[in-house]
């Protein structure tokens, strides 16, 4: 089966789920923010399992829940948790979710995550406005994928993450008093956190904040045309910058702390979008 073909088949659940309700933005939850979510208006609960075509997320944190919404007049999708390469799917299969979000007409995308930062002065707590990124997963969801309904086979990434995008994020974060910064996230694989040395390495690359997500939505959501905003809030900093060991757990504690933050930014954000 093509992934037009694939995309078409959850398209027709959720449309009659949804009686034909047509997203303008989606949003995509990261680790443990999924209480982030604004409140919404006519309000449709999907779950990923039930969606033909759809993939499963397996990892503790992430509920695997597709909501439409309209939120202050704005049509909304929230992906509320994500798919992981680590989690073992295919690379090109991460594309298929947004693949949907695009056939459904979604053209901005908000993608948020936790990462870890390479910036002594972005400490946990903050949060990282992505200006650009490098994608060191050493793979890519769009190889060997190219369905031209999904945009072309080559196109040019030099503003990935749009500009006007980002100057609405970084101004409703100075009114709300958040710490902020633009920066540039650098894509693992995962599962595990990395070593002292391969932080310092990512430093010198140039790369702001380090995640195990982001790219292979962005990616996919380029090709198509969608424009992107990357909300990363920082959740520790990089192996070896800190003293504490990294675990999952305090990622997870980290982004309870962020979530009522996260929630005041979304919704100053979404109605300027
Ligand atoms: N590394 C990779 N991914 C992460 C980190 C990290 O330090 N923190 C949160 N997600």
């Amino acid at each position: 089966m093509t992934q037009l073909e694939q995309v078409k088949k959850a398209i027709a659940y959720i449309n009659k789920k949804t009686k034909n309700f047509k997203p303008e933005i989606a949003l995509i939850t990261g680790s443990g923010l999924a209480g982030s979510v604004p409140p919404l208006a006519k309000k449709v609960v999907l779950k990923y399992a039930d969606i033909p075509g759809f993939l499963r997320s397996t990892v503790p944190g992430h509920s695997g829940n597709l909501i439409f919404g309209v939120y202050k007049g704005k049509k909304i999708v929230v992906m509320q948790g994500r798919f992981h390469y680590y989690e073992g799917h295919p690379m090109k299969n991460l594309a298929i979710s947004i693949r949907t979000l695009y056939k459904l007409g979604v053209q901005k995308l908000i993608v948020s995550a936790a990462v870890g930062s390479l910036d002594l002065k972005l400490t946990p707590g903050s949060l990282c406005v992505l200006n650009d990124h490098i994608n060191f997963m050493c793979n890519n969801p769009l190889i060997g994928n190219h369905e031209p309904e999904f945009g072309p086979m080559f196109f040019d990434l030099s503003e990935a993450y749009a500009k006007p995008l980002r100057k609405v994020a970084l101004d409703a974060c100075k009114k709300l008093k958040i710490k902020a910064k633009e920066g540039a996230y650098i894509a693992v694989t995962g599962p595990n956190f990395e070593t002292p040395s391969e932080i310092r390495a990512f430093q010198k690359l140039g790369a702001t904040v380090v995640g195990m997500s982001v790219v292979p939505e962005v990616l996919t959501a380029r090709q198509c045309g969608i424009q992107v905003l990357g909300l990363t809030w920082v959740t520790n900093l990089g192996c070896g910058l800190a003293k504490e060991a990294l675990s999952h757990a305090q990622t997870i504690a980290e982004t309870k702390k962020i979530e009522g933050k996260f929630k005041d930014l979304l919704e100053a954000i979404l109605p300027k979008l």
